[in-house]
C-alpha cells in the first residue's frame, strides 16, 4: 500500500518531492566515497564533541586497533574481538567503547534532566496535536515496568563493500565491511507501555520516531530530523525505549538519554536520541521510508520494494583479513554469525574456497535477533594464500547465497564473504 501510493504521488518526504531528492542524490553521486560529501552536520545544535574523534562528530574515542574511521561512522574492526594470544576480549555483548557508531550528522550532548519525550497525532485518544502532546521525563520512564532484552543493531548497509569487492558492482554510500554491527544488552520501556499511556486507540496505523540530532541535509536541502515510521503492529510488538545499554546509562553516541531498540530490523529503525513520537491513524512517511532504506534495482518493482524491515544472514570471523596462520599447526578459528528473521540453525566453513563446507560448533544457545558465536579447527598443513569463507542458516531456512542481489544502495548485502589469509 505503502508502494503504491508513493508512486501515485500521494506520499511526500516532507516537502521535498521524489524528482528533487532522485537529482539531489545522483548530483551528490550518491555516493562514491564515504559519508564525507553527503553528511553536513549543523554543529550549531550540538556542543563540542571531547577530545578523541572532533572530525567524525562523534564524542567517544576512536582507538585505531578497534574502529575503521568511515566518515561520520565508524566501524568495529572484527578482529579486535580476540588479542594477540586468540583469547576473546569480549562476551556475546560488545562493551559500549567498542559499540559501532552509525550518525547521519553528528552526536547530539543531551541534558536528560532537561529532556522530554512528547508523544501526539491523530492515533491517540483526544488526538493531542504537536503542541498539546502527552509528555514523558526521563524519571517517568524509569518508574514504569521495565524490560530488558538482548537485541543487535545493525546497519542496512552492513557488508555493503563486498558489492564491488566480490561482485564488481558500484554502490555509493558508506563501504563497511562487516563491522557495522553490533549486540548488546538494551534495558528500558516497552513502547508499547508509552503508547497504551499516551492513550493509543484501536485506529492508529503508524508511530513516528523523530531524534534529536542536527537535521541531515545534502547539498544544502534540508531532510529534517532523522525519522522513520513504524507500522504499530511492530511498535507494539517488541520494541523498546532504552535508556541503558549492557548495565549503564546509554551514552551519548549510542543515544542517550533515550533510543529505539527495534529487534531484527534494520539500524536505522532503532531512532537514537528520540525526542518526539508521532502517532498517526494513517500511513506516515518519511525520507527515510520512501528512497532511503528502499531497494531499486532491476530486481525490484519499478519504483522500488516496500520499506526495508528485517535483516538478512551474515557471518563474520573473529580474525583480520589477511592474517597471517602458521602451517603445520591446528588453529581454532571463530566467528559469530546471525538473521534478523529467525535463529541460527547451522553455520559451515570452508577453507578450500567453497568446495568442501564443515559444520562449526555453535557456542551461544541461537536467539530470533541476535548472534550465535561459533568455532571451528583448521590445521593447514601447505603454506599459501587460502579463502575461509562461512555460510549460515537461520530457521526459517534463510541461508547465503554465493551473491547478492543488486540494489542501486547496496543495502541487506547476504553473501558469502570470502575472508583471504596467508599460511606461511
Ligand atoms: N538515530 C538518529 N537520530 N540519527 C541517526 O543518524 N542512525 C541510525 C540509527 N538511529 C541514526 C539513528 C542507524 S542507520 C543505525 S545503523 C543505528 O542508529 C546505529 O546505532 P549506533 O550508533 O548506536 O550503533
Amino acid at each position: 500500500m505503502r508502494r503504491r501510493q508513493w508512486l501515485a504521488g500521494e506520499a511526500r518526504a516532507d516537502g521535498v518531492d521524489r524528482r528533487t531528492l532522485l537529482r539531489l542524490l545522483a548530483a551528490a553521486g550518491l555516493l562514491t566515497t564515504p559519508a564525507a560529501g553527503l553528511f553536513v552536520p549543523d554543529r550549531a545544535f550540538a556542543r563540542a564533541p571531547a577530545a578523541g574523534s572532533p572530525a567524525s562528530g562523534i564524542v567517544k574515542p576512536l582507538p585505531a586497533e578497534w574502529f575503521v574511521p568511515q566518515g561520520t561512522n565508524a566501524e568495529m574492526r572484527w578482529d579486535a574481538l580476540r588479542d594477540a594470544d586468540g583469547r576473546a576480549v569480549t562476551g556475546r555483548h560488545i562493551p559500549v567503547e567498542r559499540f559501532f557508531v552509525r550518525n547521519h550528522t553528528s552526536t547530539p550532548l543531551i541534558d536528560p534532566d532537561g529532556w522530554r519525550l512528547r508523544v501526539f497525532g491523530s492515533g491517540l485518544r483526544d488526538a493531542p496535536p504537536a503542541a498539546r502532546a502527552v509528555e514523558f521525563g526521563l524519571d517517568d520512564l524509569r518508574a514504569l515496568p521495565a524490560t530488558r532484552i538482548d537485541a543487535l543493531i545493525e546497519c542496512a548497509g552492513n557488508g555493503r563493500s563486498f558489492f564491488t569487492s566480490q561482485q564488481g558492482l558500484v554502490v555509493p554510500g558508506t563501504p563497511w565491511t562487516l563491522g557495522g554491527i553490533g549486540s548488546a544488552r538494551w534495558r528500558g520501556v516497552r513502547l508499547a507501555e508509552v503508547l497504551r499511556r499516551a492513550g493509543l486507540t484501536p485506529g492508529a496505523v503508524d508511530v513516528l520516531p523523530a531524534g534529536l540530532d542536527p537535521e541531515y541535509v545534502v547539498d544544502g536541502v534540508g531532510f529534517g530530523h532523522v525519522r522513520r515510521p513504524l507500522p504499530v503492529a511492530k511498535a507494539l510488538d517488541d520494541v523498546l525505549l532504552a535508556y541503558e545499554m549492557n548495565g549503564e546509562p546509554l551514552t551519548p553516541d549510542h543515544g542517550a538519554p533515550v533510543r529505539l531498540v527495534v529487534p531484527g530490523w534494520i539500524g536505522i529503525a532503532s531512532v537514537k536520541w528520540v525526542g518526539t513520537v508521532e502517532v498517526a491513524d494513517r500511513p506516515l512517511y518519511s525520507p527515510w521510508n520512501t528512497d532511503f532504506y528502499r531497494l531499486f534495482g532491476p530486481d525490484y518493482p519499478p519504483g522500488g520494494s516496500a520499506p526495508v524491515t528485517t535483516q538478512v544472514v551474515k557471518c563474520a570471523f573473529e580474525l583480520a583479513r589477511g592474517a597471517v596462520l602458521r602451517a603445520g599447526r591446528s588453529h581454532r578459528l571463530h566467528g559469530r554469525s546471525w538473521s534478523g528473521a529467525a535463529p541460527v540453525r547451522r553455520v559451515e566453513v570452508s577453507t578450500d574456497g567453497g568446495l568442501r563446507w564443515l559444520p562449526a560448533g555453535l557456542h551461544d544457545e541461537p536467539r530470533a535477533g541476535n548472534w550465535t558465536r561459533w568455532s571451528i579447527d583448521w590445521r593447514p598443513e601447505r603454506p599459501g594464500a587460502y579463502e575461509l569463507r562461512a555460510r549460515a542458516t537461520d530457521r526459517r531456512g534463510n541461508t547465503q547465497p554465493e551473491a547478492a542481489v543488486f540494489n542501486r544502495e547496496g543495502y541487506l548485502f547476504d553473501a558469502v564473504v570470502a575472508h583471504p589469509v596467508t599460511v606461511a
